[in-house]
Protein backbone atom coordinates (compact mmCIF):
# COMPACT_ATOMS: atom_id res chain seq x y z
CA UNK A 1 0.00 0.00 0.00
CA UNK A 2 1.26 3.38 -0.93
CA UNK A 3 1.87 5.92 2.09
CA UNK A 4 -0.57 8.63 2.59
CA UNK A 5 3.02 10.51 3.16
CA UNK A 6 4.53 9.09 -0.22
CA UNK A 7 4.77 11.82 -2.51
CA UNK A 8 7.83 13.01 -1.34
CA UNK A 9 9.30 10.05 -1.86
CA UNK A 10 11.38 8.66 -5.04
CA UNK A 11 11.39 4.93 -3.28
CA UNK A 12 9.09 2.99 -1.05
CA UNK A 13 10.18 2.36 2.90
CA UNK A 14 12.26 -1.13 3.60
CA UNK A 15 9.26 -3.92 5.24
CA UNK A 16 11.35 -4.28 7.96
CA UNK A 17 11.69 -0.72 8.25
CA UNK A 18 8.05 -0.29 7.41
CA UNK A 19 7.04 -2.89 10.35
CA UNK A 20 9.56 -1.27 12.74
CA UNK A 21 7.98 2.02 12.41
CA UNK A 22 4.12 0.74 12.24
CA UNK A 23 2.06 0.69 15.69
CA UNK A 24 -1.46 -0.31 13.85
CA UNK A 25 -1.04 -3.49 16.22
CA UNK A 26 -1.18 -1.90 19.83
CA UNK A 27 -2.45 1.84 18.71
CA UNK A 28 -5.72 -0.42 16.69
CA UNK A 29 -7.02 -0.65 20.62
CA UNK A 30 -8.14 3.15 20.45
CA UNK A 31 -10.29 2.67 17.38
CA UNK A 32 -13.37 4.44 19.36
CA UNK A 33 -11.43 6.76 20.38
CA UNK A 34 -9.70 7.75 17.03
CA UNK A 35 -13.30 7.26 15.68
CA UNK A 36 -14.85 9.78 18.28
CA UNK A 37 -12.57 12.10 18.02
CA UNK A 38 -12.37 12.64 13.83
CA UNK A 39 -16.51 12.75 14.41
CA UNK A 40 -16.10 15.81 17.08
CA UNK A 41 -13.73 17.36 14.34
CA UNK A 42 -15.31 16.80 11.20
CA UNK A 43 -18.58 18.45 13.36
CA UNK A 44 -16.38 21.49 14.38
CA UNK A 45 -14.87 22.29 10.61
CA UNK A 46 -18.27 22.40 9.39
CA UNK A 47 -19.44 24.97 12.11
CA UNK A 48 -16.17 26.77 11.46
CA UNK A 49 -17.42 26.64 7.60
CA UNK A 50 -13.70 25.05 6.50
CA UNK A 51 -15.85 22.32 4.69
CA UNK A 52 -19.07 21.97 3.39
CA UNK A 53 -21.94 21.09 5.89
CA UNK A 54 -23.22 18.13 3.76
CA UNK A 55 -19.31 16.58 3.45
CA UNK A 56 -19.39 16.80 7.27
CA UNK A 57 -22.20 14.55 7.11
CA UNK A 58 -21.24 12.19 4.80
CA UNK A 59 -17.55 12.11 6.91
CA UNK A 60 -19.66 11.30 9.46
CA UNK A 61 -21.66 8.73 8.73
CA UNK A 62 -18.52 7.21 7.03
CA UNK A 63 -16.90 7.24 9.90
CA UNK A 64 -19.91 6.24 12.23
CA UNK A 65 -20.31 2.93 9.66
CA UNK A 66 -16.47 2.39 10.25
CA UNK A 67 -17.31 2.45 13.83
CA UNK A 68 -19.85 -0.26 13.46
CA UNK A 69 -18.22 -2.51 11.48
CA UNK A 70 -15.12 -2.95 13.69
CA UNK A 71 -17.29 -2.77 16.98
CA UNK A 72 -19.04 -6.08 15.09
CA UNK A 73 -16.37 -7.24 13.52
CA UNK A 74 -17.31 -6.82 9.94
CA UNK A 75 -14.33 -4.94 9.43
CA UNK A 76 -10.55 -6.25 9.94
CA UNK A 77 -7.54 -4.06 10.75
CA UNK A 78 -5.11 -3.48 7.87
CA UNK A 79 -1.89 -4.63 9.87
CA UNK A 80 -0.28 -2.94 6.51
CA UNK A 81 -1.43 0.64 7.88
CA UNK A 82 0.98 2.92 9.85
CA UNK A 83 -1.24 3.34 12.59
CA UNK A 84 -4.81 3.52 13.54
CA UNK A 85 -5.13 6.88 12.34
CA UNK A 86 -4.20 6.06 8.84
CA UNK A 87 -6.20 3.21 8.93
CA UNK A 88 -9.32 5.01 9.84
CA UNK A 89 -8.67 8.19 7.10
CA UNK A 90 -7.67 5.50 4.48
CA UNK A 91 -10.96 2.91 5.28
CA UNK A 92 -13.12 6.60 5.29
CA UNK A 93 -11.90 7.47 1.86
CA UNK A 94 -12.45 4.08 -0.07
CA UNK A 95 -16.07 4.10 1.62
CA UNK A 96 -16.87 7.61 0.16
CA UNK A 97 -14.48 8.71 -1.80
CA UNK A 98 -12.71 12.08 -2.29
CA UNK A 99 -15.13 13.70 0.92
CA UNK A 100 -12.95 12.09 3.15
CA UNK A 101 -9.69 13.86 2.11
CA UNK A 102 -11.35 16.59 3.72
CA UNK A 103 -11.00 15.64 7.15
CA UNK A 104 -7.35 15.84 7.68
CA UNK A 105 -8.16 19.53 7.14
CA UNK A 106 -6.22 21.77 10.47
CA UNK A 107 -5.08 18.70 12.67
CA UNK A 108 -2.05 16.92 12.25
CA UNK A 109 -1.47 12.85 13.69
CA UNK A 110 0.86 14.44 16.38
CA UNK A 111 -2.49 16.11 18.34
CA UNK A 112 -4.43 13.29 17.33
CA UNK A 113 -2.63 10.70 18.64
CA UNK A 114 -2.54 13.28 21.84
CA UNK A 115 -6.00 13.24 22.13
CA UNK A 116 -6.71 9.33 21.42
CA UNK A 117 -4.09 8.76 24.06
CA UNK A 118 -6.11 10.98 26.77
CA UNK A 119 -9.44 9.85 25.88
CA UNK A 120 -8.57 5.93 25.47
CA UNK A 121 -6.89 6.54 29.42
CA UNK A 122 -9.76 8.56 30.50
CA UNK A 123 -11.83 5.86 30.36
CA UNK A 124 -8.90 3.25 31.59
CA UNK A 125 -8.71 4.71 34.67
CA UNK A 126 -12.90 4.91 35.54
CA UNK A 127 -12.61 1.23 34.86
CA UNK A 128 -9.64 0.85 37.54
CA UNK A 129 -11.48 3.14 40.05
CA UNK A 130 -14.63 0.61 39.29
CA UNK A 131 -12.62 -1.96 39.95
CA UNK A 132 -10.79 -0.75 43.09
CA UNK A 133 -14.18 0.11 44.42
CA UNK A 134 -14.86 -3.58 43.92
CA UNK A 135 -11.85 -4.45 46.31
CA UNK A 136 -12.92 -2.57 48.67
CA UNK A 137 -16.60 -3.78 49.01
CA UNK A 138 -14.63 -7.33 49.08
CA UNK A 139 -12.42 -5.95 51.70
CA UNK A 140 -15.45 -5.02 53.89
CA UNK A 141 -17.38 -8.10 53.81
CA UNK A 142 -14.17 -9.75 55.68
CA UNK A 143 -13.99 -6.50 57.54
CA UNK A 144 -17.06 -6.69 58.82
CA UNK A 145 -17.34 -10.70 59.81
CA UNK A 146 -14.06 -10.21 61.32
CA UNK A 147 -14.44 -7.06 63.43
CA UNK A 148 -13.33 -9.30 66.93
CA UNK A 149 -10.94 -11.30 65.30
CA UNK A 150 -7.85 -11.27 67.40
CA UNK A 151 -4.52 -12.17 65.94
CA UNK A 152 -1.27 -10.75 66.21
CA UNK A 153 -0.19 -7.94 65.03
CA UNK A 154 3.30 -7.67 63.55
CA UNK A 155 6.30 -5.29 63.29
CA UNK A 156 9.78 -6.79 61.98
CA UNK A 157 7.48 -9.92 61.37
CA UNK A 158 8.10 -10.61 64.90
CA UNK A 159 4.31 -11.12 67.08
CA UNK A 160 3.98 -7.42 68.62
CA UNK A 161 0.83 -6.26 69.65
CA UNK A 162 -2.70 -8.18 69.62
CA UNK A 163 -5.17 -6.44 67.14
CA UNK A 164 -8.65 -7.20 64.99
CA UNK A 165 -8.33 -8.70 61.78
CA UNK A 166 -10.81 -5.83 60.38
CA UNK A 167 -8.04 -3.27 61.70
CA UNK A 168 -5.55 -5.06 59.56
CA UNK A 169 -7.90 -4.89 56.51
CA UNK A 170 -9.03 -1.63 57.03
CA UNK A 171 -5.83 -0.85 56.65
CA UNK A 172 -5.17 -1.98 52.84
CA UNK A 173 -8.82 -0.21 52.29
CA UNK A 174 -7.50 3.44 53.39
CA UNK A 175 -4.44 2.83 50.86
CA UNK A 176 -6.90 2.10 48.00
CA UNK A 177 -8.95 5.06 48.64
CA UNK A 178 -5.38 7.22 48.23
CA UNK A 179 -4.96 5.12 45.38
CA UNK A 180 -8.41 6.18 44.01
CA UNK A 181 -7.48 9.72 44.81
CA UNK A 182 -4.46 9.96 42.94
CA UNK A 183 -5.84 8.44 39.88
CA UNK A 184 -8.80 10.79 39.39
CA UNK A 185 -6.45 13.83 40.61
CA UNK A 186 -4.51 12.40 37.50
CA UNK A 187 -7.52 11.99 35.31
CA UNK A 188 -8.24 16.49 36.42
CA UNK A 189 -5.24 17.63 35.39
CA UNK A 190 -5.16 15.40 32.07
CA UNK A 191 -8.69 16.53 31.27
CA UNK A 192 -7.93 19.16 28.48
CA UNK A 193 -8.44 18.25 24.79
CA UNK A 194 -5.08 18.69 23.06
CA UNK A 195 -7.07 18.83 19.33
CA UNK A 196 -6.37 21.51 17.50
CA UNK A 197 -2.84 22.03 18.13
CA UNK A 198 -1.94 20.28 15.07
CA UNK A 199 1.31 19.15 13.86
CA UNK A 200 2.89 21.88 16.68
CA UNK A 201 2.55 25.48 16.07
CA UNK A 202 -1.50 25.35 15.49
CA UNK A 203 -3.31 26.14 12.68
CA UNK A 204 -3.96 29.22 10.26
CA UNK A 205 -7.81 27.81 10.03
CA UNK A 206 -10.02 29.43 12.44
CA UNK A 207 -11.21 26.35 13.97
CA UNK A 208 -12.82 26.45 17.54
CA UNK A 209 -11.41 24.28 19.79
CA UNK A 210 -13.41 24.60 22.79
CA UNK A 211 -16.15 23.34 20.87
CA UNK A 212 -14.20 20.11 20.04
CA UNK A 213 -12.99 20.01 23.46
CA UNK A 214 -17.21 20.13 24.97
CA UNK A 215 -17.91 17.55 22.23
CA UNK A 216 -15.39 15.06 23.82
CA UNK A 217 -16.28 15.99 27.55
CA UNK A 218 -12.81 17.68 28.13
CA UNK A 219 -12.99 20.72 31.03
CA UNK A 220 -11.19 22.69 29.01
CA UNK A 221 -8.30 22.63 26.19
CA UNK A 222 -4.60 22.45 26.40
CA UNK A 223 -2.97 26.91 26.07
CA UNK A 224 -0.06 25.98 24.68
CA UNK A 225 0.06 23.48 21.29
CA UNK A 226 3.77 22.98 21.16
CA UNK A 227 2.81 21.17 25.07
CA UNK A 228 -0.28 20.13 24.02
CA UNK A 229 1.40 17.60 21.25
CA UNK A 230 4.41 17.06 23.32
CA UNK A 231 3.11 16.24 27.04
CA UNK A 232 2.88 12.63 28.35
CA UNK A 233 3.31 13.69 31.73
CA UNK A 234 -0.50 12.40 32.05
CA UNK A 235 1.03 9.02 31.12
CA UNK A 236 3.60 9.11 33.75
CA UNK A 237 1.12 10.82 36.49
CA UNK A 238 -1.43 7.36 35.55
CA UNK A 239 1.57 4.86 35.98
CA UNK A 240 2.75 6.06 38.96
CA UNK A 241 -0.73 5.75 40.70
CA UNK A 242 -1.08 2.47 39.13
CA UNK A 243 2.34 1.58 40.42
CA UNK A 244 1.15 2.25 43.93
CA UNK A 245 -1.97 0.23 43.11
CA UNK A 246 0.35 -2.73 42.65
CA UNK A 247 2.36 -2.08 45.54
CA UNK A 248 -0.63 -2.22 47.94
CA UNK A 249 -1.52 -5.12 45.90
CA UNK A 250 1.62 -6.73 46.16
CA UNK A 251 1.87 -6.29 50.00
CA UNK A 252 -1.29 -7.47 50.44
CA UNK A 253 -0.15 -10.87 48.18
CA UNK A 254 2.40 -11.42 50.40
CA UNK A 255 0.91 -11.51 53.51
CA UNK A 256 -2.32 -13.76 51.91
CA UNK A 257 0.78 -16.24 50.72
CA UNK A 258 2.13 -16.17 54.35
CA UNK A 259 -0.83 -16.29 55.39
CA UNK A 260 -2.03 -19.95 53.75
CA UNK A 261 1.05 -20.98 54.50
CA UNK A 262 0.70 -24.25 57.36
CA UNK A 263 3.01 -22.19 58.99
CA UNK A 264 0.02 -19.35 59.60
CA UNK A 265 -2.64 -20.89 58.44
CA UNK A 266 -4.40 -17.49 59.26
CA UNK A 267 -6.46 -18.15 56.16
CA UNK A 268 -7.48 -20.86 53.42
CA UNK A 269 -7.72 -19.42 49.96
CA UNK A 270 -10.87 -21.01 47.96
CA UNK A 271 -10.52 -23.93 45.66
CA UNK A 272 -11.18 -21.32 42.87
CA UNK A 273 -8.27 -19.28 43.22
CA UNK A 274 -5.95 -21.13 44.02
CA UNK A 275 -4.16 -24.24 41.74
CA UNK A 276 -2.02 -27.61 42.98
CA UNK A 277 0.81 -29.56 41.84
CA UNK A 278 1.72 -31.67 38.95
CA UNK A 279 3.95 -33.44 40.88
CA UNK A 280 2.81 -33.01 44.82
CA UNK A 281 -0.66 -34.35 45.36
CA UNK A 282 -1.12 -32.55 48.10
CA UNK A 283 -0.49 -29.10 47.32
CA UNK A 284 -2.76 -25.70 47.17
CA UNK A 285 -0.88 -22.92 45.84
CA UNK A 286 -1.79 -19.12 46.28
CA UNK A 287 -0.80 -18.79 42.63
CA UNK A 288 -2.77 -15.51 42.08
CA UNK A 289 -1.28 -13.81 45.33
CA UNK A 290 1.88 -14.77 43.92
CA UNK A 291 1.50 -13.27 40.01
CA UNK A 292 -0.29 -10.32 41.79
CA UNK A 293 3.08 -9.77 43.20
CA UNK A 294 5.39 -10.75 40.33
CA UNK A 295 3.08 -8.60 38.11
CA UNK A 296 3.94 -5.55 40.13
CA UNK A 297 7.33 -5.45 38.29
CA UNK A 298 5.78 -5.30 35.05
CA UNK A 299 4.06 -2.13 36.29
CA UNK A 300 6.96 -0.61 37.63
CA UNK A 301 8.58 -1.20 34.40
CA UNK A 302 6.35 0.12 32.12
CA UNK A 303 6.45 3.47 34.18
CA UNK A 304 10.27 3.57 34.18
CA UNK A 305 9.99 2.72 30.49
CA UNK A 306 7.69 6.05 30.29
CA UNK A 307 9.76 8.14 32.32
CA UNK A 308 12.75 7.16 30.21
CA UNK A 309 11.74 7.84 26.80
CA UNK A 310 10.77 11.20 27.77
CA UNK A 311 14.25 12.23 29.04
CA UNK A 312 16.14 13.40 26.83
CA UNK A 313 13.26 14.21 23.55
CA UNK A 314 13.36 17.85 22.38
CA UNK A 315 9.98 19.23 21.49
CA UNK A 316 7.87 18.85 19.95
CA UNK A 317 6.50 15.23 18.82
CA UNK A 318 9.04 12.92 18.24
CA UNK A 319 8.35 9.04 17.08
CA UNK A 320 10.34 7.91 20.58
CA UNK A 321 6.72 8.99 21.78
CA UNK A 322 4.93 6.08 19.88
CA UNK A 323 6.64 4.09 23.08
CA UNK A 324 4.59 5.83 25.45
CA UNK A 325 1.16 3.09 24.28
CA UNK A 326 2.68 -0.22 24.79
CA UNK A 327 3.83 0.89 28.09
CA UNK A 328 0.68 2.06 29.17
CA UNK A 329 -1.40 -0.05 27.98
CA UNK A 330 0.30 -3.09 29.47
CA UNK A 331 -0.16 -0.86 32.71
CA UNK A 332 -3.17 -0.45 32.68
CA UNK A 333 -4.26 -3.61 31.60
CA UNK A 334 -2.12 -5.91 34.30
CA UNK A 335 -3.63 -3.33 37.33
CA UNK A 336 -7.24 -4.30 35.66
CA UNK A 337 -6.60 -8.12 35.57
CA UNK A 338 -5.18 -8.35 38.91
CA UNK A 339 -7.99 -6.17 40.51
CA UNK A 340 -10.54 -8.10 38.91
CA UNK A 341 -8.87 -11.43 40.43
CA UNK A 342 -7.68 -10.22 43.70
CA UNK A 343 -10.96 -8.93 44.84
CA UNK A 344 -13.23 -12.21 44.77
CA UNK A 345 -10.12 -14.04 46.33
CA UNK A 346 -10.24 -12.01 49.09
CA UNK A 347 -13.96 -11.95 49.36
CA UNK A 348 -14.00 -15.62 49.36
CA UNK A 349 -10.60 -16.66 51.82
CA UNK A 350 -12.07 -18.50 54.77
CA UNK A 351 -10.53 -16.60 58.02
CA UNK A 352 -8.95 -19.31 60.53
CA UNK A 353 -10.29 -17.35 64.07
CA UNK A 354 -8.83 -20.09 66.11
CA UNK A 355 -5.32 -19.99 64.17
CA UNK A 356 -5.51 -16.26 64.84
CA UNK A 357 -6.67 -16.03 68.42
CA UNK A 358 -3.59 -18.83 69.28
CA UNK A 359 -1.04 -17.49 67.71
CA UNK A 360 -1.59 -13.91 69.71
CA UNK A 361 -1.25 -16.19 72.65
CA UNK A 362 2.67 -16.56 72.11
CA UNK A 363 4.83 -14.09 71.74
CA UNK A 364 3.90 -11.86 74.78
CA UNK A 365 2.13 -9.73 72.71
CA UNK A 366 0.24 -8.32 75.60
CA UNK A 367 3.55 -7.12 77.12
CA UNK A 368 2.71 -3.32 76.47
CA UNK A 369 -0.32 -3.99 77.92
CA UNK A 370 1.18 -4.63 81.33
CA UNK A 371 4.03 -2.02 81.12
CA UNK A 372 0.69 0.18 81.13
CA UNK A 373 -0.81 -1.62 84.07
CA UNK A 374 1.53 -0.20 85.94
CA UNK A 375 2.28 3.13 85.00
CA UNK A 376 -1.84 3.13 85.54
CA UNK A 377 -0.61 1.86 89.40
CA UNK A 378 1.83 5.37 89.07
CA UNK A 379 5.32 3.73 87.53
CA UNK A 380 6.84 5.78 85.20
CA UNK A 381 6.50 4.58 81.60
CA UNK A 382 10.28 3.51 81.25
CA UNK A 383 10.64 1.88 85.03
CA UNK A 384 7.26 -0.33 84.10
CA UNK A 385 8.31 -1.24 80.60
CA UNK A 386 12.22 -2.55 81.98
CA UNK A 387 10.53 -3.99 84.62
CA UNK A 388 8.36 -6.00 82.38
CA UNK A 389 11.45 -6.61 79.94
CA UNK A 390 13.10 -8.33 83.02
CA UNK A 391 9.54 -10.22 83.56
CA UNK A 392 9.53 -11.47 80.09
CA UNK A 393 12.70 -12.62 80.28
CA UNK A 394 12.04 -14.95 83.18
CA UNK A 395 9.36 -16.44 81.20
CA UNK A 396 11.09 -16.82 78.21
CA UNK A 397 13.72 -18.62 80.63
CA UNK A 398 11.25 -20.96 82.23
CA UNK A 399 8.80 -21.41 79.89
CA UNK A 400 6.09 -19.65 81.34
CA UNK A 401 3.42 -17.04 79.88
CA UNK A 402 2.57 -13.83 81.49
CA UNK A 403 -0.53 -15.59 81.87
CA UNK A 404 0.51 -18.56 83.77
CA UNK A 405 3.09 -16.32 85.89
CA UNK A 406 1.77 -16.93 89.49
CA UNK A 407 0.81 -13.27 91.82
CA UNK A 408 3.86 -13.80 94.03
CA UNK A 409 5.90 -14.47 91.28
CA UNK A 410 4.93 -11.08 89.53
CA UNK A 411 4.86 -9.11 93.28
CA UNK A 412 8.72 -10.05 92.99
CA UNK A 413 9.14 -7.81 90.34
CA UNK A 414 6.99 -4.92 91.79
CA UNK A 415 4.59 -4.89 94.78
CA UNK A 416 2.01 -2.85 92.82
CA UNK A 417 0.87 -5.66 90.82
CA UNK A 418 -2.23 -7.03 92.13
CA UNK A 419 -4.87 -9.93 91.21
CA UNK A 420 -6.45 -7.44 88.52
CA UNK A 421 -3.37 -7.59 86.56
CA UNK A 422 -4.66 -10.51 84.73
CA UNK A 423 -7.97 -9.12 83.07
CA UNK A 424 -5.59 -6.26 81.60
CA UNK A 425 -3.47 -8.58 79.78
CA UNK A 426 -6.36 -10.92 78.24
CA UNK A 427 -6.01 -10.11 74.83
CA UNK A 428 -9.37 -9.36 73.66
CA UNK A 429 -9.65 -6.53 76.27
CA UNK A 430 -6.05 -5.57 75.10
CA UNK A 431 -7.45 -4.90 71.92
CA UNK A 432 -10.88 -3.79 72.79
CA UNK A 433 -8.82 -0.87 75.24
CA UNK A 434 -6.80 0.29 72.35
CA UNK A 435 -9.71 3.43 72.10
CA UNK A 436 -7.46 5.90 70.48
CA UNK A 437 -8.85 7.42 67.44
CA UNK A 438 -7.81 5.28 64.71
CA UNK A 439 -6.86 2.36 66.85
CA UNK A 440 -7.99 -1.24 66.93
CA UNK A 441 -10.92 -1.23 68.88
CA UNK A 442 -14.56 -1.88 67.94
CA UNK A 443 -15.63 1.17 67.92
CA UNK A 444 -12.75 2.69 65.81
CA UNK A 445 -12.96 -0.56 63.41
CA UNK A 446 -16.48 0.61 63.10
CA UNK A 447 -16.02 4.13 62.38
CA UNK A 448 -13.67 3.07 59.40
CA UNK A 449 -16.25 0.72 58.20
CA UNK A 450 -19.04 3.73 57.82
CA UNK A 451 -16.09 5.62 55.84
CA UNK A 452 -15.17 3.23 53.85
CA UNK A 453 -19.00 2.03 53.22
CA UNK A 454 -19.92 6.07 52.47
CA UNK A 455 -16.76 6.42 49.97
CA UNK A 456 -17.87 3.41 47.89
N1 LIG B 1 1.66 6.44 15.49
C1 LIG B 1 2.12 7.68 15.93
C2 LIG B 1 2.31 7.64 17.46
O1 LIG B 1 1.78 6.78 18.04
C3 LIG B 1 1.16 8.77 15.61
C4 LIG B 1 1.76 10.13 15.45
C5 LIG B 1 2.64 10.14 14.28
N2 LIG B 1 3.14 11.45 13.99
C6 LIG B 1 4.15 11.65 13.18
N3 LIG B 1 4.53 12.87 13.01
N4 LIG B 1 4.81 10.67 12.63
O2 LIG B 1 2.96 8.43 18.05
Amino acid sequence: MDKMWAGRFSKALDKEADDFNSSIHFDCKMYRQDIKGSIAHATMLAACNIISQSDSETIIKGLESILTDLDNGNLAFDFDAEDIHMFVEAELTKRIGDIGKRLHTARSRNDQVALDIRLFMRDEANEIIALIKKLLAAILVQAEANKETILPGYTHLQRAQPIMFAHHLCAYAMMFIRDIGRIEDAVKRMNFSPLGSCALAGTTYETDREMTAKLLDFDGITLNSIDGVSDRDFCVELMSAFALVMTHLSRFSEEVILWSSWEFKFVELDDSYTTGSSIMPQKKNPDMAELVRGKTGRVYGDLMAMLTILKGIPLAYNKDMQEDKEAIFDSSETVKKCLSVFAPMIETMSVRKDKMYAAAGEGFINATDLADYLVKKGQPFRSAYKTVGQIVGKCVAEGKTLETLTLPEYKEFDSLFEEDLYAEIDLRNCAEKRISAGGTSVASIETQIEYIKKFI
